[in-house]
């Protein structure tokens, strides 16, 4: 686990389909030095994941958190609807190297993962990449800044 570089406040959610995920990522995350807070079930019951995408794209669209964190069966559900939300830009990540590169490029504020698709312990390869990784505007300045506008606007 690479040291923490700054505090953030991460809100995390899930369905039904994501309680074990989310609930080792809540440790794992705070063990990481940062706050979580919590927004999704802990129950096994069937529950509608736009809800969910909802709670934590406001948080993070509000500034009241700086970074999200869904995850449901697959990810995409969660995701379509976090990007709903302005100023929201969720980003599905099955791997680190997406989860690098959205960061580095899209400057993405809601990381998607699904339970049924990617492993425990690659979600926390995940998410220690996606939470540690600066929007990289040095190499072409202006450039990825020009085009989050464009979806913005
Ligand atoms: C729930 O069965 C499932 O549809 C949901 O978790 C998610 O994968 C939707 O995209």
């Amino acid at each position: 686990m690479r040291i923490l570089v700054k505090k953030m406040k991460i809100a995390i959610a899930n369905d039904h389909a994501g309680v074990e995920c989310k609930k080792a990522l809540c440790e794992y995350i705070s063990q990481m030095g940062h706050e979580v807070v919590n927004f999704g079930t802990d129950q096994l019951s069937s529950c509608d994941y736009p809800d969910y995408a909802k709670a934590v794209a406001n948080e993070v669209a509000s500034g009241r958190a700086q970074r999200g964190i869904l995850i449901c069966g697959t990810g995409v559900g969660m995701s379509i609807a976090a990007n709903k939300v302005k100023g929201i830009r969720a980003s599905l990540c099955d791997s680190t190297f997406i989860a690098e590169m959205t960061r580095k490029h899209n400057d993405s504020n809601v990381l998607c993962m699904g339970q049924r698709v990617t492993s425990l312990d690659t979600m926390k390869q995940i998410v220690e990449v996606y939470l540690n990784t600066p929007f990289d505007e040095e190499n072409c300045p202006g450039r990825h800044t020009a085009r989050i506008n464009k979806i913005e606007n």
